[in-house]
């Protein structure tokens, strides 16, 4: 069959502007054509063109209109409209995490700490309910950036529990560093939040696919959640927190710890964490704890390579892991940051899916579910934990 061509459109120009660009350089199924880009810094977003040798947008609509395919790379305030907009336009959407949430009230006066946080929850449960109404309409579809859905440990995972027919009994999960670098991230209007959903969408993602995966291989039907509790706590703000220039600790009104406990329909559960507090690299990790086996499925880091180096200086020019603090001692260098990550591994999937149909693994309604269970889990935080039912899609 020969290869189709689709024509792409990248918004935004930041950090996950660049590596998409990068994962498309490896999809091979397809002949990708980027078009453009368009952001709202529009210096940013000329520097970018520039370098990639692609065209600067002055207006997004111009650019949808112009392309099969926009990817969403803008902080998670701008989702939902940069998605409907190309929705609307019977244009394909790959919109990166969080999918939406609630952004606030717009006032001066508002502020992610004091808010009653089931307004969080109506609001984010509206925003999906446009966003898949607007996908219903549409020839083209929202494709969700959910690499953890897409990395290889878990997709060996999803393997494990459809052949063995599996029960998922307890997953344990975990995404966590030294803090995120977008200035926005800092404030509850730009991000929806704090830890809890910048990171915490990514493992419980991630484990609310595989209680999809277990269900739908067992009986067809894919297993949901029921109801979550929660704490959030902001560390880094406490009066007594002693800066000693290695954690982030700027965050205007956001959450940099959390723990959420889900239950899912059929009694099982999931504890995932995320947290803005933790040194030596990234860590990102998922333990599946089944009837018949046990997993633990480490995104990063992992020990592809273990690298053991005296001076600091000797490794100047090379790249080992994402937010390691030093390169001197033993580490562990990933030889493919981006490919255990899944960045590569979607990015295929979903112009699969864009130019043959192919049904994708990170869906809208997976999407959903992830926020509804996030917002439900803000607001058992602020009942201190009180068990808070989860809306499914
Ligand atoms: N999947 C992952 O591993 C991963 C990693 C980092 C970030 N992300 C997600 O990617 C998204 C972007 O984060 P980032 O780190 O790249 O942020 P960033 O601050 O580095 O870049 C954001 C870009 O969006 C542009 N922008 C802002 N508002 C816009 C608007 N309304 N219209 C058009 N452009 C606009 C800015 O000019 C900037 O170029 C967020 O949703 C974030 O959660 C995902």
């Amino acid at each position: 069959m020969a290869k189709k061509t689709i024509r792409t459109g990248i918004v935004g120009a930041g950090f996950a502007a660049t590596f998409h660009f990068e994962s498309l350089q490896k999809v091979h199924s397809t002949n990708v054509e980027v078009e453009g880009v368009f952001a709202i810094d529009a210096g940013q977003a000329a520097g970018y063109a520039k370098e990639r040798g692609i065209r600067a947008y002055d207006s997004l609509d111009a650019l949808i209109d112009k392309v099969d395919v926009v990817h969403v790379c803008t902080p998670p305030v701008a989702h939902e409209p940069i998605a409907v907009a190309a929705l609307e336009r019977d244009k394909f959407a790959i919109v990166e995490k969080p999918l939406t949430g609630y952004f606030g009230d717009g006032s001066d006066e508002f502020n992610g700490d004091t808010f009653p946080k089931t307004d969080a929850l109506d609001h984010s449960l509206a925003s999906i309910q446009r966003m898949l109404a607007a996908e219903k309409k549409s020839k083209g579809q929202i494709l969700y950036a959910e690499n953890w859905v897409y990395a290889p440990s878990v997709q060996k995972e999803r393997e494990i529990i459809e052949k063995t027919g599996a029960q998922i009994l307890w997953i344990h999960g975990e995404e966590a560093h030294s803090g995120s670098h977008a200035h926005t991230y800092a404030f509850w209007k730009f991000s929806g939040g704090g830890v809890m959903i910048g990171k915490g969408c990514h493992p419980l993602t991630a484990a609310l696919y595989l209680k999809r995966v277990e269900g739908k291989a067992r009986t067809g039907k894919p297993i949901k959640p029921k109801a979550v509790s929660a704490h959030t706590h902001a560390i880094t703000r406490l009066a007594g927190f002693r800066d000693e220039g290695h954690i982030r600790c700027d965050y205007h009104d956001i959450d940099d710890f959390s723990l959420m406990h889900v239950v899912f329909e059929d009694g099982t559960i999931a504890d995932i964490f995320a947290s803005d507090i933790i040194l030596g690299g990234i860590h990102n990790w998922l333990e599946v704890a089944a009837n018949n086996h046990r997993s633990i499925c480490n995104i990063n880091p992992n020990t592809a390579m273990q690298t053991y180096n005296p001076v600091e200086t000797n490794f100047k020019d090379i790249y080992v892991v994402e937010k390691t603090g030093t390169k001197q001692g033993w580490s562990n260098p990933s030889p493919d940051e981006d490919f255990f990550t899944g960045y590569h591994q979607e990015m295929e999937a979903f112009y699969g899916t864009i130019a043959y149909g192919d049904q994708p693994e990170s869906t809208s309604s997976l999407a959903a579910d992830a926020i509804s269970t996030i917002y439900s889990a803000y607001v058992s935080a602020e009942k201190q934990g009180a068990e808070v039912p989860v809306n499914t899609f």
